[in-house]
């Protein structure tokens, strides 16, 4: 009658695969405790750790709204009640997939209530949904590798098509957050909508050097490939030192430097755990240097 569900931040667009590429981290993430009631409805106990940011109305919270819909498809909404307590671990607005990983956790919490009636598959276009009523747009770049773990790709949108990648062992992802709040749903909107041929042909360039990169384990060839000539130009304008951070952190030894999501984090994709370690510390004692607050996530990808 109660379950606890823990779901991992992710690092959406892996820098070159703008909404259709992401991984999982093992941490941090949010946890959803959620409870069967007598009382029919679906309801908000508590959040803890959003600094008072989210909504506990049910029908405004991207959770609780998620499972709403998901009981309503399965014909239980007016019988079934339950309670949910929300922790988040991560900051929001981080570009670490911080309403990804509440909404999965929250669809992953219902279904395993109800005795599993759906597979992962079948609950993935109820987390894009929470995607879209969390920040106006579907994308499941942060919701797919919340949900089914590792690396992702997002073969097509119509329909929904996902592929697990496989993941070198010794990848590893050393996240900054700095801590300016970057809402998507403003980082999306500065984005040129046309893009030019030629720039195209790098940046699909690079997503095809990639995935043969991760599938040979070719970890110099995953590193030139993860490069972003379509969107990073713009969004890195919303974030602090980028460019010097990323100047630090391929100093450092990372293999490719960019933004996390849609930012402000930024990550530095490197073969070890040591050489992830290096570029982080450096890269936050040079924020610290410029006032800037930050915090710090190595995980493997
Ligand atoms: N692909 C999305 C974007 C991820 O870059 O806007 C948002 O976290």
């Amino acid at each position: 009658h109660e379950v606890r569900v823990f779901a991992p931040a992710t690092v959406a667009n892996m820098i070159c695969g703008f909404d259709i590429l992401g991984f999982a981290v093992d941490k941090p993430g949010d946890e959803v405790y959620m409870e069967r009631v007598a009382e029919p409805g679906v309801r908000i106990r508590s959040i803890k750790g959003d600094d008072g940011r989210l909504p506990l109305d049910a029908d405004r919270n991207t959770v609780s709204a998620c499972v709403k819909m998901l009981l309503s498809d399965l014909g239980l909404a007016d019988q079934l009640g339950v309670e949910i307590e929300l922790t988040k671990h991560m900051p929001i607005g981080s570009g670490l997939g911080s309403s990804s990983a509440s909404t999965v956790a929250g669809l992953f919490a219902i279904n395993a209530l109800l005795g599993e009636p759906l597979s992962r598959e079948e609950l993935m276009p109820y987390c894009v949904e929470g995607e879209r009523l969390a920040c106006g747009h579907g994308h499941a770049d942060n919701v797919a590798p919340a949900l089914l773990g590792g690396i992702t790709l997002i073969k097509g949108y119509s329909p929904l098509d996902i592929q697990k990648l496989p993941v070198p062992e010794e990848l590893v992802a050393g996240i900054v957050f700095p801590q300016v709040d970057v809402p998507t749903r403003d980082a999306r909107q500065l984005i040129k909508e046309k893009v030019a041929l030629k720039d195209a042909v790098v940046q699909w360039g690079n997503i095809a050097g990639l995935i043969a990169g991760l599938y040979e384990k070719d970890y110099d060839l995953i590193g030139r490939s993860m490069q972003d000539v379509l969107i990073e130009p713009t969004r890195a304008i919303l974030i602090p030192e980028f460019y010097e951070m990323k100047r630090i952190a391929m100093e450092a030894g990372a293999l490719a430097f960019g933004i996390s999501g849609s930012g402000p984090s930024v990550v530095a994709i490197s073969r070890g755990a040591e050489a992830a370690q290096q570029a982080v510390d450096r890269i936050q004692a040079h924020l610290t240097a410029h006032g800037i607050d930050s915090l710090q996530f190595v995980s493997a990808v």
